[in-house]
């Protein structure tokens, strides 16, 4: 049935609002669906015409209810386990293999996914589903499966885990067998092994920051951005892709849709492979051959260290108090995110004899960034043992300790960091995040509401110090989806 049609103005501005706020252009076959949603969101908001609905949306922030509902309405969430046969044949025949290989070589069981625009999570479950297959010591191994989306409902859904039988259509029946179980409502539940392992939160690929420890997308292995950029303004697609390439370690891979077309030209530091009907991106290292050489790791008891300065740096004891300019070759290097610029720096340093708990802070974070976790850890160690009461080394040692699965420790390392300082607000957020993901709901629920009153009262355009950019306000706003997702009543529905 045709939908009511909107003045054009008026349409004309909400789908402008929607490619401003989220990289989404809608076209002229999902106008139906927007005058639909339109005209559900005046009835459910309780507006008495179009253009009364048109100005709170102007003014609401991207959490609203009025925003988030439109969110559902219109982006097109289809998706399914094991889509695009050819690129899951190469990952689990080749590429994982191969990436596998290397680690356990290295012997650094460590692998990190992101599935990015993952809807439902059937993406993100596909590639655990590989992993557990190619890995028979699956829990020596320190896993980060990471999906994210914009649409708060479809994160509430992939966090549950059920599907219809439509969403398994090309699962192999293997799979099938060994990682679903098929449930009373007749619908098939991911195995409990296989949801403890994955953590889905929202991100906005148009409005938030990556790469970022915080959000958990650095030194990532390989990102999965499929059917995502089909629906994106092309303008837009060229920043996304040049942030995807930051977030890849080394060797890393960006896997799109088949239907993602892109410009060739909008893939520099990226080589393209075909796969029959699809393609992947392998990250090129720029100018690998001229870049300064990474320092060499030092003993553990000598690491050196890195995250973005504390506003107010302390001295160590003993130690006269550096002023933060005199650091600014190396933040504007971090800033640049030239991770191993940054480390060089920080080692001529250290090699002049100079100390100080931020210089191993910086090493730590650059460390970190470039997915050496544990180097890192030491690093912060260090930072520590120079001043144990500098609270972004304890929150960055907790970074560092979710990324190597070390979820009490991490735990500690964040209370510690609130001890030191009870507003801070990325300590409360991950505190939750981390509660929830060891299954204390009520806990991790309570902290997500600690750090929304700290962003509230916050002043608004206040940067955050340990959030890659983000201010109170864009804080304030994911977390509100993110107790979205996790509210136990409203999450899960549309
Ligand atoms: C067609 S689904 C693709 C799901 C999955 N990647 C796949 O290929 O099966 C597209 C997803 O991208 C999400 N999306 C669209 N714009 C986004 C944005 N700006 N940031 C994050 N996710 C976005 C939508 O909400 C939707 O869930």
């Amino acid at each position: 049935m045709p939908a009511h049609a909107l003045a054009p103005i008026v349409e004309e501005q909400i789908c402008q609002l929607v490619r401003e706020r989220t990289g989404i252009r809608l076209l002229d076959h999902q106008m139906d669906t927007l005058r639909r949603t339109v005209a559900d969101g005046i009835a459910r908001f309780g507006h008495t015409h179009e253009e009364e609905y048109l100005a709170a949306l102007r003014l609401a922030s991207p959490s609203s209810p009025e925003f988030e509902h439109l969110i559902a309405g219109i982006t097109v969430g289809e998706s399914y386990f094991f889509r695009d046969q050819a690129q899951m044949e190469w990952l689990r025949e080749q590429w994982l293999p191969r990436l596998i290989a290397r680690r356990r070589a290295d012997n650094d069981l460590h692998l990190r996914i992101w599935s990015a625009g993952c809807s439902d999570g059937q993406e993100l479950y596909s590639l655990a589903m590989l992993l557990a297959d190619l890995l028979p010591d699956l829990e020596r191994w320190n896993l980060h499966l990471l999906g994210t989306d914009l649409n708060a409902a479809a994160l509430a859904r992939a966090l549950r885990g059920r599907y219809s039988e439509w969403s398994l259509r090309a699962t192999p029946e293997n799979a099938r067998h060994r990682h679903f179980r098929w449930e009373r409502d007749h619908t098939w539940s991911v195995s409990e092994t296989l949801r403890a392992r994955a953590r889905f939160s929202y991100l906005n690929l148009r409005e938030d920051s990556f790469p970022s420890m915080l959000s958990e997308t650095a030194a990532l292995d390989l990102v999965l951005c499929r059917n995502v950029f089909i629906y994106f303004d092309p303008a837009i697609v060229a920043g996304v892709l040049r942030k995807f390439h930051a977030c890849l370690a080394p060797g890393g891979c960006l896997l799109l849709g088949a239907s993602d077309l892109i410009d060739s030209a909008t893939l520099d530091g990226f080589s393209l492979h075909g796969l029959g009907n699809a393609f992947y991106l392998e990250r090129l290292e720029p100018a690998q051959a001229s870049a300064p050489e990474p320092p060499p790791a030092r003993p553990a008891a000598t690491p050196r260290s890195a995250p973005p300065p504390p506003a107010t740096p302390r001295a160590a004891p003993g130690e006269a108090a550096t002023p933060l300019a005199d650091y600014g070759e190396i933040i504007a290097l971090l800033g640049r995110e030239a991770w191993n610029e940054t480390l060089a720096a920080v080692a001529a340093r250290q090699d002049r004899g100079e100390g100080g708990a931020l210089l191993w802070q910086f090493r730590a974070k650059a460390l970190a960034n470039l997915g050496r976790a544990r180097e890192a850890l030491e690093a912060c160690d260090m930072s520590l043992a120079s001043d144990s009461g500098d609270k972004h080394s304890h929150f960055l040692r907790a970074l560092i300790l979710l990324e190597l699965h070390r979820l009490p420790a991490a735990e500690e390392a964040l209370r510690r960091t609130l001890f030191l300082d009870r507003r801070f607000v990325e300590a409360h957020y991950q505190l939750g995040l981390l509660q929830m993901r060891r299954g204390a709901r009520a806990s991790g629920f309570k902290s997500m509401k600690n750090a929304l009153a700290i962003a509230e009262q916050a002043r608004p355009d206040r940067r955050l110090h340990d959030a890659a950019g983000r201010d109170h306000e864009r804080m304030a706003a994911i977390l509100r989806h993110e107790l979205r997702i996790y509210e136990p009543e409203t999450g899960g529905r549309r």
